[in-house]
């Protein structure tokens, strides 16, 4: 038979999805195991907005609608971005696709000649190294270790464009160290993309997540021109638990909106309507749920903090928001724990998996090999716990 595509078959399985899907499948099996792997709150979407999906099924809104989304989603998009983030769209300028994950590749796909560089700040999420890819773009990989609080600046951005580079893919607050940059950090960078006339991809989806009383700023209302060449990427499913409702949007200037929203209405058509209605619910009726499922996960960061560096061998820094920590384990690199050899994260990952009954995301994925990203969308009984069977698993050290 004649070769498939080859940008297709190039394109990796989710790490996140793999470590989940074993675990699941442990479990079936009858193992006891914890999974810290899925990146989605453990809440049940709130019950206001359950309803609006069951009233619109009853209604019988079950029909099409517009490809980008219903006029009143889109308003409602443009209210709540206005609240929120002082950001001031027409509905024209929002492009409602299937989840977040569908914006970011119609995004790329609207922005993309073949052999344009995208600029990726590592760690990253999995995804965009991959739609970088499936949209026909390379991806220029920017490094953001530890000790520079996992975030670049605008001086390394520079360092790395090209006359090739197209735009840039930021992702604040971030998954998966959780990171946020502060103004006068975007404020650099924008000063960067103006300069290099850079598009900015600015994923926005775990800006309701954020601790310590820090300010969010969206990349787009930093300036005129930073709102011109900036797409921005959001929705509800980590603001309001609606994961599985598939429900996302852009904000970007009319010329780019028109683009996704051609692109769509010929290969997914609109998201599901039931689900675009629950949507507008979320965004326009009671919003009190958002601040308690924020401040739960804010107190489950600072004890999983805690009880990583309490333990010897791993540690982590204090994320600013969504709900990740990246632990590095590379002391532990080199080690054999339970009669597996360590020699990255990947490893530590599949035999805390294994012999320690606790399901972690390995970091090689979102290219940084020597850490592991747990979510704390979990009970405070099930960090404790896993937290324990960490402790146990590293008492496990062959000397
Ligand atoms: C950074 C980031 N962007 C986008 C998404 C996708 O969200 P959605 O479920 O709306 O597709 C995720 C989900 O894990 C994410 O972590």
């Amino acid at each position: 038979m004649k070769p498939l595509s080859k940008a297709a078959s190039e394109v990796r399985a989710s790490t996140t999805l793999a470590i989940d899907s074993l675990a699941k499948k442990l479990k079936s099996e009858g193992a006891d195991i914890i999974g810290f792997g899925a990146g989605e709150p453990d809440f049940q979407t709130p019950d206001n907005i359950r309803a609006a999906g069951i009233k619109a099924i009853e209604k019988g809104l079950t029909k099409y609608t517009p490809a980008a989304g219903t006029e009143s989603l889109r308003k409602a998009v443009c209210k709540r971005l206005k609240e929120d983030c002082g950001l001031e769209y027409d509905p024209s300028e929002i492009v409602v696709a299937s989840g977040a994950k569908h914006n970011v590749f119609v995004s790329l796909v609207a922005l993309t000649n073949p052999g344009d560089e995208i600029i990726l700040p590592s760690p990253y999420w999995v995804t965009y190294y991959e739609a970088v890819k499936m949209a026909g773009g390379v991806p220029v990989i920017v490094d953001a270790d530890e000790k520079a609080g996992f975030k670049i600046t605008a001086r390394q951005l520079e360092d790395a464009v090209s006359d090739k580079t197209k735009a840039l893919i930021l992702n604040n607050p971030s998954n998966p160290t959780g990171m946020l940059y502060s103004r006068k950090e975007l404020e650099a960078i924008a000063e960067v993309c103006k300069k290099h006339d850079l598009y900015v991809i600015s994923d926005e989806i775990y800006y309701k997540l954020v601790y310590d009383g820090k300010e969010f700023v969206s990349f787009a209302s930093l300036s005129e021109d930073a709102r011109e060449r900036t797409i921005v990427i959001n929705g509800v499913s980590k603001t309001y638990a609606m994961t599985g409702w598939r429900i996302g949007y852009t904000a970007s200037n009319k010329q780019l909106a028109k683009i996704m929203g051609n692109y769509l209405s010929h290969s997914t058509s609109a998201p599901s309507t039931i689900s675009q209605y629950a949507a507008e619910e979320a965004l326009l009726g009671d919003q009190s749920s958002v601040e308690e499922m924020r401040k739960v996960f804010e107190k489950r960061r600072n004890h999983i903090v805690a009880r990583v560096n309490a333990i010897d061998g791993v540690s982590c820094i204090v994320p600013d928001g969504a709900f990740y920590i990246m632990m590095n384990v590379e002391k532990l690199v080199g080690k054999t724990i339970a009669g597996t050899y360590i020699k990255d994260g990947d490893d530590f990952a599949m035999a805390l998996l294994e012999k320690g009954g606790v399901a972690v995301v390995p970091c090689s994925g979102f290219g940084a090999p020597n850490y592991v990203r747990w979510t704390y969308a979990a009970s405070m009984e099930d960090i404790d716990e896993g937290m324990n069977r960490l402790e146990k698993f590293i008492k496990g050290i062959e000397k």
